[in-house]
């Protein structure tokens, strides 16, 4: 199989920071550019952000920056957390880029080219959070929270004449059962479109921020057309006539495997508009959409919108990248939601990777080969029924993981894999190397080190797309290089590893967590032993006067153990926006030196506008029970001293951490 394999994350918004959710998508497309590298097949994998549209305009505005100036700080950040989880993308695009937006007019004149694209208006429902045109019905189905940032629309627009398709995607559908997974996501596309498709408006006039339509730059392209063309656009398609474009020529052809890895949310976009656009335009139609579920906490979908962001980067600075992208592919059945748990993450680290593999490893080499063996790998005698049974389990591990990976199914293949974890751990059980050591059996010994070694060796390959780091570590011990790509590396052969080689133990690869470090570790995410999230900490309790005065306080005053039940800290502003439909509400995400920055609602529109506030360090009282204000929970109380002549807010000096105590 040396056909080109390419494939894509969804371009992930900039008006946010990025999240564990995002860090899902793009670990799961890592793990399948990885798996394919390893094959031997030529891959790409495209990683990129998506910068135009309502939404970005939106909040750039309110934080009082140019929009091209707050993409430009925004979208770094994605880069760096996907490289700080050795995601290793070939290509990270970014819709305002001069390479992307030509393709976009491009694909436009093609698709009107071929008589699909009329101007006309759209009335209706329009929701920024999701930049999608939404139907009376939809709108009533919303929640609350996105509801807020729905708007009924009213504008001169362009339209695509998706109606018109409605019978060529079903065709296509049909042609192609595997086009959409999981299935039953497919079944609901299918539906969907049965119904009938009304035509797509794909333009917009009411603002700016975005890329103009060829010939009527009064509009600019609606940003969900702008976006899906980012995966031809950073191949440098659609070509224009005589054009040469490599990249395209290789992994946009109609025999290359193309797949678009996407959360659910997105599926429509991408399984009905993306295909009908393409066939408008008479392009190659990718091989699959694959639909992932979503990550949640406490059973709601991570994301800013709700205020629950696990931002990637602490985790892998406690953890490494190669546990995270562990967790995320091993705790999530692919397609499934899945519920995000510290505590989980911890328990999994421990049972699998440390009492699993690692302890697997340890054993082996850091033990029995290196104590009896002189650390040399020893060339295997006669086998018996155990040995053969073991090589059995690799070989069928090693068939079955790489169809789950070849399907896009991560965590089947992890399951799979980690079944040769425990076949191995109970094969040095049954044939207790130390004792064979003991009695001196020294070929039996040779046969049965030489087994768990060459299984080592096959899980060295079968774990890299997974954690690449750990599986260098893991054949550095074996005396083996790091995988190279280039031919196809997957173990078939049994017995490849050479006998002489030396071992090189070293320090346990996957290191145990004990009870103690796991609180300290729980604790650093503000979570408690339960990996729940912790209680505010309690003032200390203040000694009592040996003798209790029966005094009553002085008019007008509280005692002093009242002033230390309000809890003060040091507040970094780290967004602000205003709230809709209120003149005095700014929504502030502040960074208080926890696991994540809470939202508060503070009235001090009149007097500061979001770019004014954002940066300042100010105090909040943040043991006040959550209040809902306008439907949104504020979660603290920002200080501010006001007098007839305005309001200002406390502020503290620049050197003082988010988090510190103020008293
Ligand atoms: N910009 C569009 C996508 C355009 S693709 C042509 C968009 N961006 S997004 O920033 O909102 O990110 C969307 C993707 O991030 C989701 O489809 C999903 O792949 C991933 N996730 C965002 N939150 C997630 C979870 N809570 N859990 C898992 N994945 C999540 O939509």
């Amino acid at each position: 199989m040396t056909t080109p394999f390419y494939v894509t994350t969804p371009i992930y918004y900039v008006n946010d920071r990025p999240h564990v959710g995002h860090a899902y998508s793009t670990v799961a497309a890592d793990v399948l550019a990885r798996y394919q590298r390893l094959r031997g097949r030529p891959v790409r994998f495209l990683t990129g952000n998506d910068e135009h549209g309502q939404k970005i305009e939106k909040k750039a505005t309110e934080l009082g920056e140019d929009p091209q100036a707050f993409v430009d700080r925004m979208s770094p950040p994605f880069r760096e957390a996907f490289e700080q989880l050795d995601c290793a993308f070939d290509d990270s695009i970014r819709t305002t880029e001069p390479r992307h937006k030509e393709r976009v007019a491009a694909l436009w004149e093609r698709m009107k080219a071929a008589g699909d694209v009329f101007l006309g208006a759209y009335e209706g429902w329009y929701s920024v959070a999701d930049e999608a045109f939404i139907t009376d019905k939809e709108y009533e189905e919303l929640d609350d929270v996105t509801r807020k940032s729905v708007q009924r629309v009213k504008e001169p627009s362009y339209f695509f004449r998706l109606s018109a398709f409605t019978d060529r995607l079903l065709a296509f559908y049909e042609a192609n059962p595997s086009f959409v997974q999981p299935e039953g996501r497919f079944n609901e596309v299918k539906s969907f479109v049965k119904q009938g498709l009304r035509d797509l408006s794909i333009s917009r006039t009411s603002f700016t921020w975005g890329i103009p339509i060829p010939g009527d730059p009064e509009h600019v392209a609606y940003v969900w057309l702008d976006a899906l063309t980012n995966y031809i656009s950073a191949l440098g398609g659609p070509k224009r006539e005589g054009e040469d474009a490599p990249l395209y020529d290789t992994f946009w052809r109609e025999d290359a495997t193309k797949i678009h890895i996407v959360g659910k949310d997105i599926l429509r976009f991408h399984a009905i508009y993306w295909p009908a656009f393409l066939m408008s335009a008479g392009l190659p139609l990718p091989t699959q959409i694959w639909a992932h579920g979503w990550l949640t906490i406490n059973g709601q979908k991570m994301s800013k919108r709700y205020g629950n962001f696990i931002p990637p980067g602490p985790l892998v600075d406690a953890f490494g990248p190669d546990v995270v992208r562990y967790y995320l592919m091993r705790e999530v059945a692919f397609g499934q939601d899945g519920d995000f748990s510290h505590k989980n993450l911890i328990a999994r680290y421990n049972g699998e990777l440390a009492n699993g593999l690692g302890n697997l490893l340890n054993r082996m080499i850091a033990s029995i080969v290196k104590k009896n063996l002189r650390g040399v790998i020893p060339a295997p005698g006669p086998t018996e029924e155990v040995d053969e049974a073991l090589r059995q389990t690799a070989e069928r591990v090693a068939r079955e993981a790489a169809a789950h990976l070849d399907g896009v199914a991560p965590y089947r293949a992890l399951d799979t894999i980690f079944e040769l974890v425990g076949a191995a751990n109970r094969y040095v059980d049954q044939t207790a190397p130390w004792a064979l050591a003991k009695q001196g059996e020294t070929e039996r010994l040779g046969t049965v080190a030489y087994t768990v070694l060459e299984a080592l060796r096959w899980l060295s390959v079968m774990i890299a797309p997974f954690m690449p780091s750990k599986s260098a570590g893991l054949r550095r011990q074996l005396g083996l290089a790091p995988l190279a790509p280039g031919e196809d590396a997957w173990p078939s052969g049994w017995g490849g590893l050479q006998a002489g080689g030396t071992t090189a133990p070293d320090k346990a690869l996957f290191p145990r967590i004990d009870a103690k470090e796991e609180k300290t570790l729980l604790a650093s995410f503000g979570l408690d032993a339960e990996g729940r999230p912790a209680a505010p900490e309690q003032p200390a309790p203040v000694k009592k006067a040996k003798k209790k005065s029966k005094e009553p306080l002085p008019e007008g005053t509280i005692a002093f153990d009242d002033f230390l039940k309000v809890e003060l800290r040091v507040g970094h502003v780290l967004t602000a926006e205003a709230v809709p439909k209120s003149d005095k509400l700014l929504r502030l995400e502040v960074d208080l030196g926890e696991d994540a920055p809470r939202q508060i609602l503070s009235g001090i529109r009149p007097h500061y506008d979001a770019a004014s506030i954002t940066g300042k360090r100010v105090v909040v009282v943040t043991n006040l029970a959550p209040r809902k204000i306008m439907g949104l929970a504020s979660q603290g109380m920002v200080l501010a001293a006001s007098d007839d002549a305005g309001l200002r807010v406390v502020e503290v000096a620049e050197g003082m951490p988010p988090g510190a105590r103020v008293s």
